[in-house]
């Protein structure tokens, strides 16, 4: 275990907040054009998502960084709960294989230089550690860094900078980079990379992954003036504007962009439309049960689909009705990790949200089984991967949801396909 610091310095990692650009308010785009993207280099291509090995599942941690990421207040409990215990930050050299975080290749610049990104639709920035990145053991161990001295096609963008706040007071920051971006076999020129000058020391301790890649819907990135996100350019060199997500239980996954392979999912895609004036890939629901019951509950809630969060979080009284069928199961919301927690030797039931007269998407009971609470002294508890959102208007949807469906992101025509896949 590494040792454990204060919360402040400490909370979240993988989390992009748009606090930024609602205090800048981004002015009018300068100086670049998108038309000067050409069409005669478009494709498609797939990438796989590797697990990250390097990190320990913690249902707290899970928790704490996804409230981190949409600016959510952390309560007293989980907050001083989790510095106790050391659960702040990533557990380096922890050899458990998870479905936390997946990472993927993507080569920058000239000649190409591989790092492994995490594909995160709930965020808008392509960041990575450089070779500029100052941080005190930011650049030890295993990551993967660009070196934009080393690439004759990185150009610095003068006068630019970004800047990422987290929901903690956490931070990354540096300079702003154009560069050719190989992902899959397509080359796309001009693709803004952040580099990251300064972390904070929380973002160091993971020592595999190398930065970020953002694709929500239309957030812009915390690029100062504002710049093309990486949609706004991969879209026109793809054959269709489309990106698919293909993440499984306890085995690696597949992003595929440019269009989407039919046989990799079973009966019909149901598409739904992003919410009008969504910055995230945000869709509304109109239904739910719960275990076998064949009732339908009608209930309309927005919810947005994020790769980049590990858990479900719905709003407190959907998950309260889950936990209500699990009491047999000794599930209880225990405030001191804020979450529901249940005996591991437990069956819980499953979900079904969706669309009333539609479809509905079905997560198995056991893939909402998160994780065991033996780092925390209770090896019979177990932390469930479906809690509550709290104060936040919409659900989160993380990789828990990911791995049960077959998700298509429909930038051309602004919809989100969901469709049933085998499942593991
Ligand atoms: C790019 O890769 C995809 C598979 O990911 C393949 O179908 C396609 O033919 C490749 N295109 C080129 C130009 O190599
Ligand atoms: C980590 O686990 C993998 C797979 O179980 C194993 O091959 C590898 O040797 C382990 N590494 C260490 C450092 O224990
Ligand atoms: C990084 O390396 C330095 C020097 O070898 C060492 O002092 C430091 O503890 C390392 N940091 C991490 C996070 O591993
Ligand atoms: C940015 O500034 C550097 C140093 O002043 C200069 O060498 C470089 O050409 C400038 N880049 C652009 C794209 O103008
Ligand atoms: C978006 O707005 C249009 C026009 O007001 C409306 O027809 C459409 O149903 C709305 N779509 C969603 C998903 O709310
Ligand atoms: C269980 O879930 C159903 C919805 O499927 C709900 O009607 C019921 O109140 C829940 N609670 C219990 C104790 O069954
Ligand atoms: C809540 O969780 C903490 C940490 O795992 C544990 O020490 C405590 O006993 C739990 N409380 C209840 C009521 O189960
Ligand atoms: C589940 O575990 C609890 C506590 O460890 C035990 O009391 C209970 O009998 C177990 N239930 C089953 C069905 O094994
Ligand atoms: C839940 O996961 C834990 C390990 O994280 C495992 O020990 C337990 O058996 C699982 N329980 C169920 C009901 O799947």
């Amino acid at each position: 275990m590494v040792a454990s610091h204060t919360l402040m310095m400490q909370a979240v990692w993988l989390c992009v907040f748009l606090f930024l650009s609602l205090v800048h308010g981004h002015p009018a785009s300068p100086a670049f054009d998108l038309s000067s993207i050409k069409r005669d280099n478009t494709g498609s291509f797939a990438i796989g998502a590797s697990r990250n090995p390097n990190v320990q599942r913690s249902g707290p941690r899970a928790k704490l960084r996804a409230l981190a990421k949409y600016g959510l207040p952390i309560p007293d409990s989980l907050a001083e709960f989790a510095s106790d215990k050391g659960l702040i930050g990533d557990v380096a050299a922890y050899n458990q294989t998870e479905d936390r975080e997946w990472l993927s290749p993507v080569s920058i610049g000239t000649p190409g230089q591989e790092v492994l990104l995490d594909f995160d639709t709930g965020s808008s920035d392509l960041w990575v550690f450089s070779s500029e990145t100052k941080t005190r053991g930011a650049i030890n161990g295993s990551r993967q860094i660009w070196s934009p001295h080393l690439s004759s096609s990185a150009r610095q963008v003068n006068g630019s900078r970004w800047q990422i706040m987290y929901g903690d007071g956490s931070y990354a920051s540096g300079s702003v980079w154009k560069d050719t971006i190989l992902l899959g076999n397509i080359t796309i020129p001009d693709v803004i990379v952040e580099s990251a000058v300064t972390v904070s020391r929380s973002m160091v301790t993971d020592t595999v992954l190398s930065g970020l890649l953002g694709l929500a819907y239309s957030l812009p990135s915390q690029v100062y003036p504002v710049a093309p996100t990486f949609l706004d350019v991969l879209t026109p060199v793809l054959d269709a504007p489309v990106f698919t997500v293909d993440l499984h239980w306890h085995t690696d996954g597949l992003y595929e962009f440019g269009r989407i392979d039919t046989t990799k999912y079973t009966g019909e895609m149901f598409y739904t439309p992003v919410t009008n004036n969504s910055k995230y890939w945000g869709f509304t629901f109109t239904g739910y049960n719960i275990g076998p019951s064949v009732e339908w509950l009608e209930s309309e809630w927005a919810a947005i689909v994020d790769t980049g969060t590990t858990l479900i979080l719905l709003q407190d009284d959907l998950v309260k009705l889950y936990y209500d069928n699990a009491t047999d199961a000794g599930a209880a919301y225990n405030s001191t990790v804020d979450g529901y927690t249940y005996l591991c030797n437990a069956t819980l039931p499953d979900l079904h949200m969706g669309f009333e007269n539609g479809y509905y998407v079905t997560i198995p009971g056991k893939y909402l089984n998160y994780t065991d609470m033996a780092e925390l002294g209770q090896p019979d508890m177990c932390y469930g991967a479906l809690q509550s959102v709290g104060a936040l208007p919409f659900s989160i949807l993380g990789d828990v949801f990911l791995k049960a469906v077959y998700a298509v992101f429909d930038i051309g025509k602004g919809q989100i396909g969901l469709a049933d896949k085998t499942l593991n």
